[in-house]
């Protein structure tokens, strides 16, 4: 019997986790259904009820859920530790004794880092831009994969206490002036509104990587850390990773990411 996934957001519509699923799945030959679901803004825990009841073996939550997701009120809930650090979850595996949350988006992110882009993280300077919920989700991953990190945000009080739960570095974009950094990832949202932190073009070591946790064009950070010497990914690869890693926990199969990936750039 086909077993049945989605993912959850809103809107919806864009999201290339049913292809990326769809592809995994004819990979590996496994037999899973994977669709867009549009739950109200109101209305997302009614919604994974919903799917729970018409058999859903379990579902991806996407923006803007993800906090949702976490403070789901199940009686029977299992959270992972990245979601217990993230506050927030990406994944949710329907099971007879309860609810199993996840978080795969750091695994996603530092799987990309290290394994796509061919940078270890281990005794790396890494600067993490931004404060809310997509720094807070890839946290604690990259501190356990070993990355040295410091965390920097417009409004630098968010950043004082994000870095103090996670027990790293922060500073404000202008403390960065004299810093230098191997890896420096955004995780603002500030490519949506076409901008990009007020960084100092000196913060990239020789060879770096410049991140963009965001996909699909080519935000001004971007083109401000190639202008400077940096090599730039941008977030597709984490997409791919974190979707393999959901894929994992549903199915115990590691799907093969880089084919996947290939599709999606040649998409473009
Ligand atoms: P998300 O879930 O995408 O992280 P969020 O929780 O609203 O969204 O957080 C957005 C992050 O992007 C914040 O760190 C925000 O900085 P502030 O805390 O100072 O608001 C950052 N951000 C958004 N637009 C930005 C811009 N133009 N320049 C710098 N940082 C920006």
């Amino acid at each position: 019997m086909t077993d049945k996934y989605a993912v959850i957001g809103n809107p919806v519509a864009h999201s290339k986790s049913p292809s990326i699923h769809k592809m995994f799945a004819q990979q590996t030959g496994q037999d899973i259904s994977y669709e867009a679901v549009l739950a109200p803004l109101d209305g997302f825990a009614a919604k994974v009820e919903e799917l729970r009841n018409a058999g859903y073996r379990g579902c991806n939550v996407t923006v803007p859920f993800k906090q949702s997701a976490y403070q789901l009120p199940d009686r029977k809930r299992y959270l992972s530790y990245d979601v217990v650090h993230a506050h927030a979850a990406n994944t949710l595996e329907f099971k007879s004794d309860g609810l199993h949350l996840h978080n795969t988006d750091g695994v996603g992110l530092t799987r990309d880092i290290q394994e796509n882009c061919g940078v270890p993280l281990r005794g790396k300077r890494v600067l993490l831009m931004g404060a809310g919920g997509a720094a807070m989700g890839v946290l604690s991953p990259l501190r356990d994969a070993g990355a040295n990190i410091t965390v920097a945000n417009r409004t630098v009080d968010k950043a004082i206490i994000l870095a103090e739960r996670f027990v790293v570095s922060s500073c404000s974009y202008d403390d960065l002036a004299g810093k230098q950094f191997d890896i420096i990832i955004n995780a603002t949202s500030s490519g949506l509104s076409n901008e990009m932190p007020d960084i100092p073009k000196t913060v990239f070591a020789t060879g770096a990587l410049a991140y963009e946790m965001m996909y699909g064009r080519e935000t001004p950070f971007m083109k401000f850390a190639r202008e400077h010497g940096a090599v730039v990914s941008d977030g597709l690869g984490m997409l791919v990773e974190q979707a393999a890693e959901s894929f994992f926990i549903w199915r115990s199969v590691r799907p093969d990411t880089a084919p996947v990936i290939e599709v999606l750039r040649d998409q473009r």
